[in-house]
């Protein structure tokens, strides 16, 4: 099968699937609660895709090439019934015959009664977003004041489980900057992989500023100067983080420097919104409507024909151009495509 490419040449690989715009935590650099307070509108049940739907469009995804699906949130594990969405996906065909690879991205708050049940439905793997061990931090960064020993148990369910896990930290200055270390220490020689993320300007509500970004640089100097690091290779073409090998043995670790060394060459993501709109960047202002042709009975031809047709003309590279000029475009929220 010819890969399908977009202008810039880049294959459909990903697709991460928002399943919910809701979360039950509220960090601040994400869905600060003056703004996601209880007036706020999410969608509707009915405006959401159903699980049959969301199978659907993956399945449409999966037979153009698309070989990994993340689902995210929001906070996905909060949506009803995720363990037969993960079923449903792991049923999936695909060209080579090879299954779909499943990850997820989850803040780990009710993973420790969910991990195994994932596991079984055939989930791949899981991502834990973290941004602190130091219980008081933690608690002020989800701003529900949600433990972190929670997390950590999480953590440790979905690797009894069997599932691999990567651990996600966004850093943002004056709030976790402190605890890099700390994070460093406790996965090195762990089996799982920490990821330390610079803070982004996603959607328009989290007050982003330049000044509170730490670049990867600075994070990686830090980490090296008190265990040295050694640059490794990309996991794959199109990864979001540089990974770095401690020297003494001890494991990676690894960097997303969308901000200082953006990755949009390689890009081979989409993003479907939890009420079926497809984005071509995660900085992409609008999407396109996928529910209204799937509820008007589009058959899986015309529906696949859409979905060429947008990958097709996708010329998008926000974070490579990012100017005065593009940072105040109007954006979509991170709750609502899921990072
Ligand atoms: P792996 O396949 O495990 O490497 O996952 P991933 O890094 O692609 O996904 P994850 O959900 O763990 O995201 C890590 C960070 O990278 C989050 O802060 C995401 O918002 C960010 N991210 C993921 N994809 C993109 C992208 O295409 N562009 C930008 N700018 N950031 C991204
Ligand atoms: N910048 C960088 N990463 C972010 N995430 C949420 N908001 C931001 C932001 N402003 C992270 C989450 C999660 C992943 C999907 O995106 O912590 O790990
Ligand atoms: Fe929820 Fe994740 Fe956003 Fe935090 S970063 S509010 S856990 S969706
Ligand atoms: Fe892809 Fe857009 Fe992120 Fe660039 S900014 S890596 S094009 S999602």
């Amino acid at each position: 099968m010819q890969p399908l490419l977009d202008r810039l040449g880049r294959p459909l690989e990903t697709l991460r699937v928002s399943i919910t715009d809701r979360c039950n935590f509220r960090c601040v650099y994400c869905m600060p609660k003056e703004v996601f307070g209880r007036d706020y509108a999410f969608l509707e049940r009915r405006e959401l895709l159903t699980l049959e739907e969301l199978a659907r469009v993956v399945g449409l995804f999966a037979a153009l090439g698309t070989r990994t699906v993340r689902l995210t949130g929001g906070e996905p594990l909060v949506r009803r019934n995720v363990e037969h969405l993960v079923e449903l996906l792991a049923a999936i065909e695909t060209p080579t015959g090879e299954p779909l690879e499943l990850a997820l991205t989850t803040n780990g708050s009710v993973l420790a009664q969910k991990a195994e049940a994932l596991a079984a439905a055939g989930l791949t793997r899981v991502t834990v977003s973290l941004d602190s061990l130091d219980d008081e931090a933690f608690r002020a960064m989800n701003d529900v004041d949600f433990p972190v020993q929670r997390v950590l148990e999480g953590i440790d369910a979905a690797a009894a489980a069997g599932l691999p896990v990567k651990i996600n930290a966004v850093v943002k200055r004056g709030a976790n900057d402190g605890d890099i270390l700390a994070l460093a220490e406790h996965f090195r020689g762990s089996r799982h992989v920490l990821r330390f993320i610079e803070y982004m300007d996603v959607g328009s509500t989290n007050g982003w500023r330049l000044e509170d970004v730490v670049s990867a640089d600075e994070i990686v100097r830090r980490i090296s100067e008190r265990w040295p690091l050694e640059p490794a290779e990309l996991e794959r073409p199109d990864a979001t983080a540089r990974r770095w090998r401690y020297a003494d043995g001890g494991g990676e670790v690894g960097v997303v420097a969308s901000v200082t060394q953006p990755f949009c060459g390689g890009c081979s993501r989409a993003r479907l919104s939890a009420e079926g709109r497809l984005y071509t960047c995660l900085f992409a202002a609008r999407g396109h409507d996928l529910r209204a042709p799937l509820r008007l009975g589009a058959s899986d031809d015309e529906l696949t024909e859409q979905l060429r047709g947008i990958w097709t003309r996708r010329t998008d590279r926000y974070s490579e151009l990012r100017t005065a000029e593009t940072a105040s475009l109007p954006k979509v929220e991170m709750s609502y495509i899921g990072g």
